[in-house]
């Protein structure tokens, strides 16, 4: 099926440019796009062909004689593009409400129909870990929430904590009570499906702790 559309691409555009997943249904694909990125519907329209989002239908329509699409919806307006080596439709500097349902209908001789669901993620920032009470090295981490965020303290291996929120204008924090005698072990781990970013706790903590530190010198 789908792969006969990959017919004669090379292997690394797609798998750079047009990765796509099955889902539970065999016509729609999962896939994900990035704030401000590329995205490639891969599927190949030579001749004739549409590309359908969502509500508002057709986007973008491919003909013989006029090998360009014509777009019809001002927000696409220099963003969508249809490559006529390729076959496929492009659309470039992603944003978070581009998310939706795509289709690509190619009506060459072949028939066919795709679904794309497409959801846009921005990249995380670093998250921040800040020193909440030194004498306790009570630290809290926070970064900045969106689309499908986790916030997470682990120790080596170990998750610790972990946090997410529906309610993407409050920026997520996870306090975390940290074992000074092992406080380079912990990571604070901010991720989403398309970027993770880690912090570590800084050296305040335990430098203005010096009864804990005390112990471990040896003379
Ligand atoms: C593809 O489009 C370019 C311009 O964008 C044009 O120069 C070229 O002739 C086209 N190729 C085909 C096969 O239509
Ligand atoms: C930070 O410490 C203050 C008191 O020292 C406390 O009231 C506050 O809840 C702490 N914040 C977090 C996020 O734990
Ligand atoms: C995880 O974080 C929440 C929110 O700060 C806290 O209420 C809970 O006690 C923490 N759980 C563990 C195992 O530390």
């Amino acid at each position: 099926m789908t792969t006969l559309q990959y017919l004669g691409i090379s292997v690394r555009f797609i798998i750079v440019l047009c990765s796509a997943q099955h889902s539970a249904q065999p016509e729609t694909f999962q896939v994900k796009g990035i704030v401000g990125k590329i995205h490639c519907f891969p599927v190949m329209v030579l001749k004739s062909g549409n590309l359908l989002y969502g509500d508002l239908g057709n986007i973008a329509h491919v003909y013989p004689g006029k090998r360009t699409p014509t777009n019809l919806e001002k927000r696409f307006k220099n963003r969508l593009h249809w490559n006529n080596v390729t076959g496929f439709f492009t659309l470039s500097d992603l944003q978070i409400d581009d998310s939706g349902v795509y289709t690509v209908e190619n009506t060459d001789e072949w028939k066919t129909t795709h679904t794309f669901q497409l959801t846009v993620y921005y990249v995380l920032s670093k998250p921040q870990v800040t020193v909440n009470d030194s004498s306790s090295c009570t630290v809290v981490c926070s970064v900045e929430n969106g689309r499908e965020v986790t916030l997470s303290w682990y120790r080596g291996g170990e998750i610790l904590n972990q946090t997410s929120s529906p309610d993407h204008n409050i920026a997520l924090s996870l306090p975390l009570k940290v074992d000074v005698q092992t406080r380079d072990s912990y990571r604070c781990e901010a991720a989403n499906p398309v970027s993770k970013e880690t912090a570590v706790v800084p050296h305040s903590c335990i430098e203005s702790d010096p009864s804990k530190v005390t112990g471990k010198r040896i003379w």
